[in-house]
This record gives C-alpha cells, structure tokens and sequence, in this order.
C-alpha cells in the first residue's frame, strides 16, 4: 500500500496553553481511533513550541512526527534570531521549506532555499520542500516535494484533483529525485480523498485544518 503523508502546518499560531489542550484532545482521540499504518503524520509547530509538542509525543508514544516551519540557511554562530538545523533536530524530524509566506513575506529567493535544505540535510532531518508551481526549481536531495497554489492557500478554494495531479505528474518528471508529492491548499476532511486517491499525489498539507484535533484527525482518517 502507498504511504500517505499528512504535514499538519500550525503556522504562526497557538501559545502553551492551546498547545498542550490541542495535544489532551489528540491523545484521547488517538486512543479511539488509531492513525492507519500507511499513514505518517506530521504536526509542524512554531519554534517556541518544538520542545512541548516534542516532550509530549513521546512521553504518550502518539504515533506523530514533529516538524518544524522553517530552518537558518546558516550553521550555527553568529545569526541573531536564527534557528538553526542542530537546534531544530534536537526536537523535529521534517522541516517546512519554501512555503509561498516565507517567499513573500520575507524575502526568501531559491538561492537562499536551496542553503536551508542543505542544513536540513546535513543534519539529517527530511525537507518537505514547497513549491507554486512545476516550474520552481527544487534543490538535490530533496524527495518530499508539497504544491500548493497560492490561490488555494487558506482561501477555502482547493485547486482542482485534476490539476493537481498534472502538477504532480510534471514534478515527478523534471525532478527524478523526486519520490513524493503532496498537495497543499484548503484541504480539509471533506475533500482529502479526491486529492490522496490520486495515483501521484502521495499526502496533503493542511493549514486551517490542522488547528483543531478534531478536524485534523477526521482528515487524516478521511485521507
Ligand atoms: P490552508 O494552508 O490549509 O489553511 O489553506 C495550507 C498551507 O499553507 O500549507
């Protein structure tokens, strides 16, 4: 059976307390329902929570990943305000990017991407590498690849299955290294399945439905 990625992104959202009653409400409902064995979960959080969400996961074995949002393009050092590939590891498996809020918000350029998958790599933690479009150029080493049209992007209009699956289809040619495509753009437990039943598209991103663990969990049982 297909492995199918779900990348929960929380973006610039939750403090302590919200965190830890997101994490109460899944470890219940974890315990009713199992995630599905060909499904690997991640829930991306904002740097200031990695250590919570991590310590959690794990004292309760709650069969999550952790991920971050971001990651320096720079070593460790001298970089006031960065976070680096060392730091992130001790609590994140998979990073986020590339996501079209970083390019646009804050100026970040493929050259400057391309270093970020380079320090992710370097420490062994795996790139979900985002991009708009089939023609954005994708570093080497990257295997996990999510489109995600800007329009779609918390917008509640998701790009259409059939789109999405010709993005992915022309992903996976230009980039032979290239093992997984996920889709990314107003997903949500209604619509998961017409995009994680396509033949190319291997999981899902969800932004506004990862924040609560009820819609998040109804996806990935749906995906
Ligand atoms: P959305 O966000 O699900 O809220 O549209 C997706 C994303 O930006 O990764």
């Amino acid at each position: 059976m297909k492995p199918i990625f779900i990348i929960g992104n929380w973006k610039s959202n939750k403090e302590t307390s919200e965190a830890n009653a997101w994490l109460a409400e899944a470890k219940q409902l974890l315990s009713q329902t199992p995630i599905e064995k060909q499904k690997e979960v991640v829930v991306c959080a904002p740097f200031t929570l990695l250590s919570l969400v991590c310590s959690f996961v794990s004292e309760h074995t709650l069969s999550l990943h952790v991920g971050a949002q971001d990651i320096s393009p720079f070593t460790n050092g001298a970089y006031t305000g960065e976070i680096c590939a060392k730091q992130v590891k001790e609590f994140a498996t998979h990073v986020i990017i590339g996501h079209s809020e970083r390019r646009r918000f804050f100026g970040e350029t493929d050259t400057m991407l391309a270093e970020k998958v380079k320090q992710a790599l370097a420490q062994g933690i795996a790139p979900i590498y985002l991009v708009q479009s089939e023609n954005d150029p994708i570093p080497q080493g990257v295997t996990m690849v999510g489109y995600e049209p800007v329009g779609a992007i918390g917008t509640g209009h998701p790009d259409s299955p059939k789109n999405a699956e010709e993005i992915a289809i022309k992903i996976k040619e230009k980039n032979p290294y290239v093992d997984y495509v996920l889709y990314g753009g107003s997903v949500t437990a209604e619509n998961v399945a017409s995009f994680t039943g396509l033949a190319h598209i291997n999981g899902v991103i969800p932004g506004g439905a990862s924040l609560t663990p009820d819609s998040f969990f109804a996806l990935v049982h749906n995906a």
